[in-house]
Protein backbone atom coordinates (compact mmCIF):
# COMPACT_ATOMS: atom_id res chain seq x y z
CA UNK A 1 0.00 0.00 0.00
CA UNK A 2 2.95 1.97 0.18
CA UNK A 3 4.59 2.82 -2.47
CA UNK A 4 8.23 1.87 -3.05
CA UNK A 5 10.56 5.27 -3.23
CA UNK A 6 14.30 4.79 -4.29
CA UNK A 7 16.47 7.83 -4.08
CA UNK A 8 19.77 8.74 -4.24
CA UNK A 9 22.10 11.37 -2.60
CA UNK A 10 24.89 12.59 -4.79
CA UNK A 11 26.12 14.48 -1.78
CA UNK A 12 29.35 17.03 -3.26
CA UNK A 13 29.52 14.57 -6.23
CA UNK A 14 29.41 15.56 -10.02
CA UNK A 15 30.18 18.48 -11.99
CA UNK A 16 27.14 19.42 -14.31
CA UNK A 17 29.05 18.12 -17.55
CA UNK A 18 29.54 14.68 -15.48
CA UNK A 19 25.91 14.71 -14.01
CA UNK A 20 24.47 14.88 -17.53
CA UNK A 21 26.51 12.09 -18.80
CA UNK A 22 25.30 9.80 -15.44
CA UNK A 23 21.41 11.01 -15.86
CA UNK A 24 21.47 10.10 -20.16
CA UNK A 25 22.91 6.79 -19.04
CA UNK A 26 20.31 6.59 -16.41
CA UNK A 27 17.26 7.48 -18.21
CA UNK A 28 16.86 4.36 -20.06
CA UNK A 29 18.18 1.93 -17.18
CA UNK A 30 14.88 2.77 -15.09
CA UNK A 31 11.94 3.74 -17.31
CA UNK A 32 10.14 0.98 -16.09
CA UNK A 33 10.78 1.14 -12.55
CA UNK A 34 7.95 0.11 -10.29
CA UNK A 35 9.14 2.39 -7.48
CA UNK A 36 9.42 6.38 -7.22
CA UNK A 37 12.61 7.18 -8.31
CA UNK A 38 14.46 10.25 -7.39
CA UNK A 39 17.97 11.97 -7.96
CA UNK A 40 19.08 14.37 -5.02
CA UNK A 41 21.75 16.60 -6.35
CA UNK A 42 24.21 19.53 -5.72
CA UNK A 43 22.53 22.86 -6.07
CA UNK A 44 24.51 23.89 -9.12
CA UNK A 45 23.22 20.86 -11.26
CA UNK A 46 19.18 20.87 -10.10
CA UNK A 47 18.79 22.84 -13.35
CA UNK A 48 20.33 20.57 -15.42
CA UNK A 49 19.21 17.66 -13.90
CA UNK A 50 15.52 18.53 -14.02
CA UNK A 51 15.72 19.39 -17.71
CA UNK A 52 17.05 16.01 -18.65
CA UNK A 53 14.29 14.30 -16.73
CA UNK A 54 11.78 16.12 -18.43
CA UNK A 55 8.58 14.31 -19.05
CA UNK A 56 10.87 10.90 -17.40
CA UNK A 57 9.70 9.47 -14.05
CA UNK A 58 12.57 10.49 -12.44
CA UNK A 59 12.26 13.55 -10.02
CA UNK A 60 15.17 15.84 -8.71
CA UNK A 61 15.18 16.78 -5.71
CA UNK A 62 18.32 19.38 -3.44
CA UNK A 63 20.24 18.34 -0.33
CA UNK A 64 18.98 20.93 1.88
CA UNK A 65 16.78 23.75 1.97
CA UNK A 66 16.99 26.95 3.88
CA UNK A 67 14.12 27.43 6.44
CA UNK A 68 13.99 31.38 6.02
CA UNK A 69 11.30 32.60 2.68
CA UNK A 70 14.70 35.57 2.06
CA UNK A 71 17.21 37.71 3.40
CA UNK A 72 20.54 37.84 5.23
CA UNK A 73 21.55 33.85 4.79
CA UNK A 74 24.72 34.10 3.33
CA UNK A 75 25.62 30.80 2.05
CA UNK A 76 21.76 29.14 2.13
CA UNK A 77 19.37 28.73 -0.75
CA UNK A 78 15.69 29.13 -0.64
CA UNK A 79 12.83 26.95 -1.41
CA UNK A 80 11.58 29.75 -4.43
CA UNK A 81 15.32 29.42 -5.21
CA UNK A 82 14.96 25.24 -5.48
CA UNK A 83 11.40 25.14 -7.12
CA UNK A 84 12.27 27.90 -9.63
CA UNK A 85 14.99 25.41 -10.77
CA UNK A 86 13.05 22.17 -11.16
CA UNK A 87 13.22 20.29 -7.55
CA UNK A 88 10.34 18.61 -6.14
CA UNK A 89 12.33 16.68 -2.93
CA UNK A 90 14.10 17.89 -0.25
CA UNK A 91 16.83 16.29 1.85
CA UNK A 92 16.71 17.44 5.13
CA UNK A 93 19.04 16.67 8.46
CA UNK A 94 21.06 14.21 6.73
CA UNK A 95 23.76 13.26 9.55
CA UNK A 96 26.78 14.52 7.53
CA UNK A 97 24.59 18.01 7.86
CA UNK A 98 24.27 17.28 11.34
CA UNK A 99 27.60 16.36 11.83
CA UNK A 100 29.54 18.72 10.31
CA UNK A 101 27.61 22.11 9.94
CA UNK A 102 25.74 22.31 13.13
CA UNK A 103 22.39 21.05 12.12
CA UNK A 104 20.04 20.14 15.15
CA UNK A 105 16.55 18.62 15.39
CA UNK A 106 15.53 22.18 15.69
CA UNK A 107 17.18 22.86 12.58
CA UNK A 108 15.63 20.46 10.63
CA UNK A 109 11.97 21.16 12.15
CA UNK A 110 12.55 24.61 10.92
CA UNK A 111 13.59 23.03 7.23
CA UNK A 112 11.05 20.58 6.75
CA UNK A 113 8.29 23.17 8.15
CA UNK A 114 9.61 24.87 4.80
CA UNK A 115 9.79 22.90 2.83
CA UNK A 116 6.17 21.76 3.21
CA UNK A 117 4.97 24.97 3.07
CA UNK A 118 6.78 25.23 -0.56
CA UNK A 119 5.03 22.21 -1.65
CA UNK A 120 8.14 20.54 -1.52
CA UNK A 121 8.20 16.42 -0.43
CA UNK A 122 11.06 16.04 2.50
CA UNK A 123 13.21 13.68 3.16
CA UNK A 124 13.74 13.84 6.90
CA UNK A 125 17.35 11.92 8.15
CA UNK A 126 17.21 10.29 11.32
CA UNK A 127 19.81 7.86 12.73
CA UNK A 128 22.10 6.64 15.26
CA UNK A 129 26.17 6.90 15.70
CA UNK A 130 27.95 3.91 16.24
CA UNK A 131 28.93 4.88 20.07
CA UNK A 132 24.66 5.33 20.22
CA UNK A 133 24.39 1.82 18.95
CA UNK A 134 26.65 0.33 21.28
CA UNK A 135 25.53 2.62 23.98
CA UNK A 136 22.35 1.37 23.44
CA UNK A 137 20.30 4.05 22.33
CA UNK A 138 19.42 3.70 19.29
CA UNK A 139 15.86 3.99 20.08
CA UNK A 140 15.48 6.97 22.57
CA UNK A 141 18.24 8.93 19.68
CA UNK A 142 16.16 8.31 16.75
CA UNK A 143 12.95 8.84 18.72
CA UNK A 144 13.99 12.36 20.30
CA UNK A 145 15.32 13.03 16.00
CA UNK A 146 11.91 12.09 14.88
CA UNK A 147 9.84 14.26 17.61
CA UNK A 148 12.36 17.09 17.09
CA UNK A 149 11.81 17.07 13.36
CA UNK A 150 7.96 16.94 13.36
CA UNK A 151 7.14 19.32 16.26
CA UNK A 152 3.93 22.06 15.15
CA UNK A 153 3.75 19.58 12.15
CA UNK A 154 0.12 18.42 11.21
CA UNK A 155 -1.30 14.57 10.05
CA UNK A 156 -1.75 15.96 6.44
CA UNK A 157 1.37 17.56 6.42
CA UNK A 158 2.95 14.82 7.74
CA UNK A 159 1.67 12.10 5.59
CA UNK A 160 3.49 13.76 2.93
CA UNK A 161 6.60 13.21 4.15
CA UNK A 162 9.39 10.76 3.51
CA UNK A 163 11.56 9.51 6.90
CA UNK A 164 15.02 7.89 5.76
CA UNK A 165 16.71 5.72 8.68
CA UNK A 166 20.46 5.92 8.15
CA UNK A 167 22.66 4.72 11.09
CA UNK A 168 25.58 6.91 11.09
CA UNK A 169 28.13 3.69 11.10
CA UNK A 170 26.87 2.18 8.13
CA UNK A 171 26.84 5.06 5.82
CA UNK A 172 29.52 5.91 3.41
CA UNK A 173 31.42 2.81 5.70
CA UNK A 174 30.49 -0.91 3.54
CA UNK A 175 29.46 -2.28 6.48
CA UNK A 176 24.86 -2.25 5.99
CA UNK A 177 23.12 -3.03 8.76
CA UNK A 178 21.42 -6.11 8.69
CA UNK A 179 17.92 -6.27 7.05
CA UNK A 180 16.73 -7.26 10.70
CA UNK A 181 18.51 -4.46 12.25
CA UNK A 182 16.75 -2.16 9.64
CA UNK A 183 13.45 -3.75 10.33
CA UNK A 184 13.74 -3.22 13.71
CA UNK A 185 14.84 0.08 13.96
CA UNK A 186 12.69 1.61 11.39
CA UNK A 187 9.24 -0.25 12.81
CA UNK A 188 10.60 1.61 15.68
CA UNK A 189 10.49 4.43 14.24
CA UNK A 190 7.11 3.90 12.44
CA UNK A 191 5.87 3.42 16.61
CA UNK A 192 7.16 6.85 17.62
CA UNK A 193 5.24 8.12 14.35
CA UNK A 194 2.01 6.59 15.73
CA UNK A 195 2.43 8.18 18.65
CA UNK A 196 2.18 11.36 17.32
CA UNK A 197 -0.20 10.68 14.29
CA UNK A 198 -2.26 7.00 14.42
CA UNK A 199 -2.95 5.90 11.39
CA UNK A 200 -1.40 8.46 9.23
CA UNK A 201 2.17 6.54 10.07
CA UNK A 202 0.80 3.76 7.92
CA UNK A 203 0.70 6.16 5.07
CA UNK A 204 4.53 7.40 5.93
CA UNK A 205 7.40 6.08 3.88
CA UNK A 206 10.49 5.00 5.69
CA UNK A 207 13.32 4.20 3.94
CA UNK A 208 16.99 3.14 4.52
CA UNK A 209 20.26 4.08 3.87
CA UNK A 210 23.61 3.18 4.26
CA UNK A 211 25.57 0.94 2.23
CA UNK A 212 22.54 0.09 0.22
CA UNK A 213 23.79 -1.30 -2.88
CA UNK A 214 22.51 -3.90 -5.82
CA UNK A 215 23.64 -6.99 -3.91
CA UNK A 216 21.52 -6.02 -0.53
CA UNK A 217 18.89 -4.34 -1.53
CA UNK A 218 16.36 -7.41 -2.01
CA UNK A 219 16.97 -8.63 1.22
CA UNK A 220 16.04 -4.97 2.62
CA UNK A 221 13.40 -4.28 0.55
CA UNK A 222 11.35 -7.91 1.55
CA UNK A 223 11.55 -6.22 5.34
CA UNK A 224 7.96 -4.91 5.92
CA UNK A 225 8.67 -1.15 7.08
CA UNK A 226 11.08 -0.47 5.02
CA UNK A 227 9.45 1.36 1.71
CA UNK A 228 12.29 1.99 -0.16
CA UNK A 229 16.50 3.68 0.14
CA UNK A 230 18.06 6.43 0.01
CA UNK A 231 21.22 5.46 -1.42
CA UNK A 232 25.09 7.60 -1.65
CA UNK A 233 27.49 5.91 -3.09
CA UNK A 234 25.89 3.37 -5.56
CA UNK A 235 23.71 6.40 -6.98
CA UNK A 236 27.02 8.17 -8.58
CA UNK A 237 27.09 5.00 -11.17
CA UNK A 238 24.07 4.20 -13.69
CA UNK A 239 24.55 0.99 -13.72
CA UNK A 240 24.66 0.31 -9.59
CA UNK A 241 21.75 3.42 -9.06
CA UNK A 242 20.15 1.10 -11.71
CA UNK A 243 20.00 -1.97 -9.75
CA UNK A 244 19.07 -0.45 -6.97
CA UNK A 245 15.98 0.73 -8.41
CA UNK A 246 14.91 -2.14 -10.27
CA UNK A 247 15.61 -4.91 -7.25
CA UNK A 248 12.99 -7.68 -7.23
P1 LIG B 1 26.13 5.36 1.23
O1 LIG B 1 25.07 4.66 0.39
O2 LIG B 1 27.30 5.83 0.43
O3 LIG B 1 26.49 4.57 2.44
O4 LIG B 1 25.44 6.70 1.76
C1 LIG B 1 24.21 6.62 2.36
C2 LIG B 1 23.70 7.99 2.56
O5 LIG B 1 24.23 8.76 3.35
C3 LIG B 1 22.56 8.41 1.76
O6 LIG B 1 22.06 9.61 2.21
Amino acid sequence: MRKPIIAGNWKMNNTKAEAKVLIQELIPLVKNAESDVVICVPYTVIETAAALTKGTNIKVGAENVAWADKGAFTGEVSAQMLKEVGAEYVIIGHSERRQYFGETDDSVNKRTVQALKNGFTPIICVGETLDEREGGVTEQVCKRQIIGAYAGISASDAEKTVVAYEPVWAIGTGRTATSGQAQETISYIRGVLKELYGKTAEKVRIQYGGSMNPSNVSELMAQPDIDGGLIGGASLKAADFSKVVNYK
